[in-house]
């Protein structure tokens, strides 16, 4: 026996950097009990063969296959769990028309607990089984929905940050969907707290509770200072939508006279725990506000396309040094992949660099060094997610979280074009990142626990 709870021998992919990919060929990979990643051994260094031979043929050891490959779980910042009920739907309303037509009346629904039960076991298990190790989630205005989702998280072996949603303006939210006053929003928003904190003691990979006002629209002055204040008195991580499309963006501003950022920060909401989604319409002084108070954007390309009227200034905001991750926003983003986001995120880059409109010249239609790498996308969905949220996870780091998807690209239904045996391994990862399917996922692994296998 040896000191290590795991050992995996493989080639993996992880980010350093936004630019820098690592490739870690054939190297060890040793996990301790508490399911961190304490030591990684590359095949030149001394003690390799030691390791090898002590735990070669034991159950705790194992070799990747020809053709698999090592990738961090995946960090989606931005979840919205009842809405998974109707991905897929109603895709072609504005947001505003969205909301009251569609997502209000189904997110209603989860006041009754055996249908929020059905749809939110089904969509960890799907999330996981897409490569999503840790998931930031908006739940519904039911305080009792909502830890039930961070249950059944906990459960899975998910790391699950997880918001009841807080909506208590009597004039911007449907009578039969919002919390019942103020005060109200604000009690069950702390005993959620304390009902998560609670859950999470015994919870290896940790579940956490979130403050969560679900917009600017949707909450009073006097709701947002309380919860800004929650936040501050049991060190929360904060989410929110800030600045997402121009109808959200003109709202704030005609009520405040200032934007989403700066509203946020009056009540205490933007911390180096929070998270914000979409922030396509910041302006210069808002990501110097992000930045100086370590806001973090959640960027979802494709909800964005549908619902946002624009694509974030992503390479902007990335020079600026705010922290970016990525998210599903499930289901305003039709998909539980963030393989699909990390696409788009590249496809929604490069058409804001070259622009749209053929009636302008080429010069002048799009905005120059708006292009990100596929690298980039790969970082943002990894190790982006993970700084985002303060946690170690979303990188193969010593110190870091055993979370990782293990990739077969030789998966008889779904095999990667892959011909050369020898094919030059930052190929082999392009084609991973374009090509994978759920049926190359063949096992995720969330703290040192395997959570999904097929
Ligand atoms: N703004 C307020 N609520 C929502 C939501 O559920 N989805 C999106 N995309 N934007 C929102
Ligand atoms: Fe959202």
């Amino acid at each position: 026996m040896g000191k290590y709870t795991q050992i995996f021998q493989g080639t993996a992919f992880t980010s350093d950097s936004p630019k820098k990919l690592s490739i870690l060929k054939d190297y060890l990979f040793c996990v301790n009990a508490d399911g961190m990643i304490e030591k990684i051994v590359a095949p030149k260094q001394a003690d390799y063969q030691l390791l090898l031979d002590t735990y070669k043929g034991q159950e705790n050891f194992h070799r990747l296959a020809e053709g698999q490959y090592l990738l961090p779980g995946f960090v989606d910042l931005h979840v919205h769990a009842p809405q998974w009920a109707q991905s897929g739907t109603a895709q072609d309303l504005p947001l505003y028309d969205w909301l009251n037509e569609y997502t209000f009346p189904l997110e209603a629904k989860y006041s009754d607990l055996t249908f929020a039960k059905k749809v939110y076991e089904d969509l960890v298990d799907t999330l996981l089984s897409n490569g999503t190790t840790t998931a930031l989630y908006f739940a519904t205005v039911h305080k009792e929905a909502s830890i039930l989702l961070a249950e059944i998280c906990a459960q899975k072996g998910q790391r699950g940050l997880v918001g009841k949603v807080v909506m208590d303006d009597a004039e911007q939210n449907p009578s039969y969907y919002r919390d019942q006053d103020t005060k109200t929003a604000l009690i069950n928003t702390e005993e959620f707290i304390l009902a998560v904190k609670e859950l999470a003691q015994t919870v290896k990979q940790g579940v956490y509770p979130v403050v969560t006002p679900r917009f600017i629209p949707s909450c009073t002055d006097e709701a947002l200072k309380g919860l800004g204040e929650l936040a501050l008195k049991y060190d929360t991580h904060i989410q929110s939508h800030c600045s997402e499309s121009d109808w959200a963006h003109h709202y704030v501003q005609e009520r405040f006279h200032k934007h989403d950022a700066f509203a946020l920060n009056d009540f205490g909401l933007l911390t180096d725990k929070s998270v914000m989604a979409h922030c396509n319409f910041l302006d210069d002084n808002d990501a110097s506000l992000f930045a100086r108070t370590g806001t973090a954007i959640a960027h979802c390309p494709l909800s964005n396309a549908y619902f946002a009227n624009s694509v974030l200034p992503l390479s902007r905001f990335m020079a600026k040094g705010i922290d970016i991750g990525l998210g599903t926003d499930i289901s305003a983003g039709a998909t539980p992949s963030l393989y699909d986001n990390v696409k788009q995120a590249v496809v929604s880059s490069r058409m804001l660099e070259d622009g749209v409109d053929t009636a302008l010249p080429a010069e002048e239609r799009g905005v120059p060094n708006s292009r990100i790498t596929i690298n980039e996308a790969f970082y943002l969905a990894t190790a982006g997610g993970g700084d985002s949220l303060n946690l170690p996870v979303g990188q193969i780091q010593e110190n870091y979280t055993w979370d990782v998807q293990i990739i077969d690209t030789k998966v008889s239904t779904a095999k990667l074009p892959i011909f050369d045996d020898n094919e030059d391994l930052y190929d082999v990862f392009q084609k991973l990142i374009y090509n994978v399917r759920p049926e190359n996922i063949r096992e995720v692994w969330v703290q040192g626990e395997k959570v999904h296998s097929r």
